[in-house]
């Protein structure tokens, strides 16, 4: 299928001045562009009339197999401007692929690459003027997502698929901005069991996740974190964001991060920061770390650093983690505190050990805060416009 969008632009757009005021203080996922792209898939068509449309609602049978069974996927991505104008989208290959993936779990059609890229290119290029000027936190948030359409209620994979992409100025994700958070360390609930769909982005994942969010923030924490569902003593990700631990520091610091174990999210940002650690020196390990070992290594100050890495996260420092039995510090607290003053940066940059920078903040003095597409392709990635 050829990636030929029909173009219907918005009647009404949302003026200038509203739209720099929004620009201005954007939020998290308030505020959306005035376009959309729509690309149906049917059993028997395959992949066809990709569309830019009018940001709006959609009109959906109330038998409409999403809403039953949520065979439903989503992706999550930043286009940032750069100083020259330009905008860049940070590893959209990446992205691509694990839509894929996630597609394959759940049983859903495949969205070819070029397609996902495509639509990409189309939104930000129509909605250019709502990435957010460069230099600062702000970027344009991607949410490409497919849902099942076709209507009845066997439980069965659909045979109609719609794909989607909207796109959200974006400032923090948390409330408090990148400043240390606390985390909760559920004890009583999991996200993901080996074989389930923990490796997949799809949303029955994230429904999952609200009701030991609410107990986590009963207790003034952003983020859940979980054990393996088998033996409740490995440490998988956080709700929304992939987790990474510093032990030591300057020259002797070493970068762990839990393997993929089968029931987490393989991050971007998470597999972005391990060859950046490893670029700059840094020992780094992929491996099974316990609740155990986390809770004591923070007791005895071996641990030094504790970040959650992601999309909309960013680099967000860890300063204490609380659980039933009790709450640990990390290092002082305050680890995190960027000194190149994006926001952005990693904690390991606060000067305890080798710098790491948050890939795609755009504001690294160093090529390797932004990872080339593929070999061979410019470091900023792609422009898109
Ligand atoms: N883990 C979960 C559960 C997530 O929702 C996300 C966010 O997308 C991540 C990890 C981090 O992934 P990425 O760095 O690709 O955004
Ligand atoms: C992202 O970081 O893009 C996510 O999808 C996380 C969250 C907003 C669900």
């Amino acid at each position: 299928m050829s990636a030929q969008f029909t173009r219907t632009p918005h009647p009404a757009p949302v003026p200038a001045d509203r739209r720099a005021a929004i620009l201005a203080d954007p939020g998290f996922g308030r505020h959306f562009t005035d376009h959309m792209v729509t690309i149906r898939w049917t059993a028997d068509g395959g992949w066809q009339d990709p569309a830019l449309v009018p940001y709006g609602p959609l009109t959906l049978d109330p038998a409409t197999m999403v809403l039953h069974y949520g065979q439903e996927i989503f992706e999550g991505l930043k286009a940032y401007r750069q100083p020259d104008g330009s905008i860049a989208s940070f590893r959209p290959t990446a992205n691509a692929a694990r839509f894929r993936a996630s597609a394959a779990r759940m049983a859903m059609a495949e969205l070819p690459d070029d397609l996902f890229l495509a639509s990409l290119t189309e939104l930000v290029t129509a909605d250019r003027e709502w990435v957010p000027p460069a230099g600062g936190e702000e970027s344009l948030y991607l949410r490409p997502y497919m849902l099942a359409t076709e209507v009845g209620l066997g439980v069965r994979p659909s045979a109609e698929y719609l794909y989607l992409l909207i796109a959200s100025p974006a400032g923090p994700y948390f409330a408090d901005g990148v400043k240390p958070m606390d985390v909760w360390l559920s004890t009583e609930y999991t996200r993901a069991a080996l074989g389930g769909t923990g490796t997949a982005k799809a949303g029955g994942n994230y429904a999952a996740s609200l009701l030991p969010q609410a107990q986590g923030a009963e207790h003034g924490c952003a983020q859940v974190a979980y054990l393996d569902a088998e033996e409740r003593r490995w440490v998988d990700e956080m709700g929304s964001n992939n987790l990474f631990f510093v032990y030591g520091s300057g020259d002797d610091a070493e970068v762990v991060t839990p393997s993929l174990s089968g029931s987490i999210l393989a991050g971007i940002t998470r597999d972005s920061l391990l060859v950046l650690a490893k670029e700059l020196g840094c020992q780094v390990t992929e491996r099974r770390i316990s609740a155990e070992e986390w809770l004591t290594g923070c007791a005895d100050g071996s641990i030094t650093e504790v970040f959650g890495c992601g999309t909309a996260a960013v680099i967000t420092p860890i300063g204490r983690i609380k659980h039933v039995d009790g709450e640990v510090t990390v290092a002082d607290g305050s680890r995190g505190r960027s000194p190149c003053g994006c926001g952005s940066c990693s904690p390991t940059s606060s000067g305890a050990s080798p710098p790491t920078r948050t890939p795609g903040c755009g504001r690294s003095s160093r090529p390797e805060g932004r990872l080339p597409e593929t070999p061979g392709t410019p470091r900023s990635g792609p422009p898109l416009t």
